[in-house]
């Protein structure tokens, strides 16, 4: 069996493709990033992804190979197309990307093949792509088998989790079961319509969780009471209320400047100056970007200074009587083991000094808590409500 993965270099296709390789498939990954590729062909990953580094050492140059050549798509029985979905400067995504990047490369394609459409789309796209194939007149049948894995996690749950299948007619559906049969114990067959909308509806209702922890948080910060203490409080033994996500970013993908490879880091919580709600509601497996970008800088010189297990970037200007979206006040919840040793001064000092320019503009850390792995468990790992605002709140300046 042979099968190539366009856009096989990326966060969702090399994980997949080094799952194939490892079960023996002949596996080929194309990819418009050269960079990409060489790393993978010397069998280094692009990003950090637990437990993949070992089984790419084992495939790299047996069962697995990079390219940014197209042309070797012809050689491949099937084809998975797993590139990204873009959006606009709205965030709604371009339903024409994915046909144009298969039309870009449809030169390369041959009856007979399966195309297996796997990045999160626009509903519609499979059919859109049908039309295009019966067009260029390619005797090619079409599969939608949506990827729904979290990074961080891929390598377990391109085993675990059930997949998703979906296809118009039964030849495709039986042949796209067996591909992720190699993989998976458990396939779910679907309409292509059905499967385009389990798969939004699924980050849709992960992304309105988020929302919805991010309000009651901002509640809670409102009242001046910490919302991880309610939190915990609510869901000890009352399971019905055990699901409430804690606050923060935890989709991980606005605070990536698109094009930007991304880092798994610690858990990231960006409280941003308005939480997400449902006038933002997420779009292909995008987002809404909020005003991160001071929040962004923070986050990715703290990650790289101080590998923190745990790092909370909270956003609370809303708090402040400041303009919407203002930046301006930040509480910064650090851990890490970089502070083994240090006393608070020479721990706050590093941190002014590794963020003096953020701090410089409007933007200042009115909270700094640094913790090393060991006093953060004995805390139980929450930190005090911030106190409030000295020089008058966004609410008293409502009130006027
Ligand atoms: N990352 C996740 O956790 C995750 C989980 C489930 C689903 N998804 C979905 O999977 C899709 C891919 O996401 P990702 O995180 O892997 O994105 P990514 O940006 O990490 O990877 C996309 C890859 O496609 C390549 N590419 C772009 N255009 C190409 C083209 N025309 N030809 C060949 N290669 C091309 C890029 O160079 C990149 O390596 C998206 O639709 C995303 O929504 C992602």
């Amino acid at each position: 069996m042979s099968v190539a993965i366009v856009g096989g270099c990326g966060h969702v296709g090399l994980p997949l493709g080094i799952a194939f390789a490892d079960r023996g498939l002949e596996t080929l990954l194309v990819d418009i990033d050269q960079s990409a590729v060489d790393l993978v062909n010397s069998a280094t990953l692009p990003f950090l992804e637990p437990g993949a580094d070992e089984k790419l050492a084992k495939v790299a140059g047996t069962t697995l190979r990079a390219t940014t050549d197209a042309s070797e798509l012809s050689e491949c029985e099937y084809v998975v197309v797993v590139i990204g979905t873009p959006v606009d400067e709205h965030f709604n995504p371009d339903p024409q990307a994915i046909p144009q990047a298969i039309e870009a490369v449809a030169e390369h394609l041959r009856d007979g093949q399966l195309l297996v459409l796997r990045s999160t789309c626009y509903p519609g796209v499979t059919a859109l792509v049908e039309r295009l194939l019966a067009r260029l007149g390619l005797e090619i049948d079409v599969a939608f088998c949506p990827e729904r894995i979290a990074e961080g996690k891929a390598m377990t749950e391109l085993y675990t989790l059930p997949q998703l299948i979906s296809a118009r007619e039964t030849p495709a559906m039986e042949r796209a079961v067996c591909l992720f049969s190699t993989l998976t114990e458990t396939t779910i067959e679907l309409t292509p319509e059905e499967a385009e909308l389990a798969k939004l509806f699924t980050n849709t209702w992960r992304y309105l969780r988020f929302a919805i922890a991010n309000q009651l948080y901002m509640i809670a910060n409102d009242h001046e009471v910490d919302f991880e203490k309610i939190r915990s409080a609510m869901g000890e033994d009352y399971p019905r209320a055990a699901d409430l996500p804690g606050a923060g970013l935890a989709a991980g993908r606005a605070a990536r400047p698109r094009g930007a490879r991304r880092r798994v880091g610690p858990r990231q919580v960006l409280i941003p100056p308005r939480p997400y709600t449902a006038r933002h509601p997420p779009s292909g497996a995008h987002l809404p970007e909020p005003a991160v970008s001071v929040a962004t800088e923070i986050n990715d010189i703290l990650v790289d200074a101080l590998a923190p297990v745990r790092l909370d970037i909270l956003d609370e200007s809303h708090r402040h009587n400041v303009p919407d979206g203002a930046e301006s006040h930040f509480k910064l919840v650090i851990v890490s083991g970089e502070f083994e040793g240090q006393g608070l001064v020479a721990r706050h000092r590093r941190i002014n000094r590794l963020l003096a320019d953020q701090l410089a503009g409007p933007a200042h850390a009115r909270g700094l808590h640094t913790h090393t792995p060991g006093e953060w468990e004995a805390r139980g790992e929450s930190v005090p409500a911030s106190p409030p605002c000295r020089g008058g709140s966004a609410a008293e300046s409502a009130r006027g």
